[in-house]
């Protein structure tokens, strides 16, 4: 004998059918902002990434600047790509000293990649010659609108150079990172 479904029964499910939807749309997402909330290379520093770029035995300690790739996992919408070139940095240590500074290689202007001046005295980038001492500086007349970017750079005890990878805005005065 074929059992016919009461009406007030299959409302009760498609209430909870829709409830369960409901709830896993919410859950989802939730759980996606709380994974980058907790994601520890996001909590330094809103968007900076530390990143090692090399040891400080390669960056000598005579004032020069070396250039370094920076390489870390990239991600886009729908692909994970791992150890890829993101950019790259300038790094400079003084005679006798363990602190390295850090300079962003991207160009303020408008994001080229700045490269050492062909007389090997201070940068330039090949996109519209502006030119930079080896602190960051503006030399004038350049187009660029402020000085190059510096970032954070750390000396680990194993003597692993890290520096706080970020992108900041080009073509504007002021240095606002990018998120
Ligand atoms: S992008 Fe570097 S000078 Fe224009």
């Amino acid at each position: 004998m074929v059992q016919h479904e009461q009406p007030d029964r299959r409302g009760f499910l498609t209430k909870l059918l829709a409830v369960a939807c409901g709830g896993l749309a919410t859950l989802v997402p939730a759980g996606a902002g709380l994974w980058a909330f907790l994601d520890p290379l996001r909590r330094r520093g809103g968007g900076a990434q530390l990143i090692q770029v090399t040891e400080i035995a390669a960056v000598p300690d005579d004032g020069l600047p070396r250039r370094f790739a920076v390489v870390a996992d990239r991600k886009d919408a729908w692909t994970g790509y791992s150890a890829e070139p993101i950019g790259a940095v300038w790094l400079r240590r003084d005679q006798g000293s363990e602190t390295v500074r850090a300079l962003s290689a991207t160009c303020p202007h408008a994001g080229c990649s700045v490269d050492m001046a062909p007389g090997g005295n201070c940068f330039r980038c090949p996109c519209h010659n502006s030119e930079f001492t080896f602190d960051g500086g503006m030399v004038p007349p350049s187009p660029s609108p402020r000085a190059m970017d510096a970032l954070e750079c750390e000396v680990g005890k194993d003597g692993a150079v890290s520096v706080q990878w970020r992108k900041f805005r080009a073509g504007v005065a002021e240095k606002v990172a990018q998120s």
